[in-house]
């Protein structure tokens, strides 16, 4: 018996049959359809999520399920898939240097005839990030209305949902700075006890709108002072990585900086971003012709 056809330990327990060939068939859908490359360790959470799936459409196999999903490409399934497969992990200020330093970026900008400035956080997920951002841009402008905008966006439809709703459990909150907290931050009472709520103010500076980073271009405007693409382009490979980089500078001037996640590196990418500061980098434009 070859180590691929040995059984899989769990199998027994297994509510349906989940082939090897499912699961390579599953890394190649959402590859596809999302960039993300999924390990052989993200297994017992792919048949975890995806037998809801099942279970949702009546289904009794893993194999009908992915024909159904194959024969629809434009179908809604598509995005329950999608959003079953994604990892969301995220918190308020996560990597806090980086707040930081968009303080700082915040306060030198010039707003020239722009008037506005534009922010991206192109993996938003549930919210935290944005909602980080919009929080900086108040304390770096010392009002509820800083001119700034705030663009969000996410593969995942779900987490988008809790993005603009804005509701979060308490311990999501609880390693904030207090005063940061009662600034910025509700506490639910009666039904919602344990819950809170960012200030809608914060609401008004952020738009949430879905987009995949595969797309061939991103319709979102700009350019934009600050991206925020963090923690995301690990799922991608190179490849892939560098073909959201050109599309991303695109939306980028020569000020803009582009904050990444701190295990993200672009050395293979230096003719598109030059790194201007800790995981911090800026659009490389070239070397001037002499
Ligand atoms: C781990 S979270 C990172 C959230 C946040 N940027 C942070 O650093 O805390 C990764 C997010 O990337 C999103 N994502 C994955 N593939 C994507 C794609 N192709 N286009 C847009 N977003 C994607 C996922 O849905 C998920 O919400």
């Amino acid at each position: 018996m070859s180590a691929t056809s040995l059984p899989h330990p769990h199998a027994e327990k297994r509510e349906f049959a989940f082939a090897e060939r499912d699961f390579r068939r599953i890394c190649q859908l959402i590859h596809d359809r999302a960039g993300i490359a999924l390990v052989d360790s993200k297994r017992d959470m792919v048949y975890g999520r995806l037998s809801r799936r099942l279970r949702a459409l009546g289904l009794d196999s893993f194999g009908d399920y992915l024909d159904r999903l194959e024969r629809q490409p434009e179908g809604e399934e598509w995005q329950a898939f999608t959003n079953a497969l994604t990892t969301n992990l995220t918190s308020f200020f996560r990597e806090p240097h980086h707040f930081d330093t968009l303080r700082g970026q915040l306060q030198q900008i010039d707003r020239g005839a722009r008037g506005t400035v534009l922010l991206w956080s192109c993996a938003a997920s549930t919210g935290e990030e944005p909602y980080s951002i919009a929080i900086t841009a108040c304390e770096a402008f010392g009002t509820l209305t800083p001119p700034v905008r705030i663009l969000a966006t996410d593969i995942d439809t779900q987490v988008l949902e809790t993005a603009r709703r804005g509701v979060y459990p308490v311990e999501r909150v609880a390693a904030l700075d207090a005063d940061l907290r009662r600034r910025f931050f509700q506490r639910g009472t009666g039904p919602n006890d344990g819950r809170c709520r960012v200030h809608p103010a914060l609401q008004a500076l952020v738009e949430f709108r879905p987009l995949n980073l595969l797309a061939p271009r991103y319709d979102v405007g700009g350019p934009f002072d600050a991206i925020f693409c963090r923690n995301v382009m690990i799922y991608f490979d190179k490849p892939t990585q560098r073909a959201i980089l050109s599309r991303l500078v695109t939306h980028m001037d020569a000020g803009s900086q582009l904050y990444t996640g701190h295990s993200e590196n672009y050395l293979h990418a230096a003719d598109l971003i030059q790194p201007c500061g800790r995981t911090l980098y800026r659009r490389n434009f070239g070397t001037p012709a002499g």
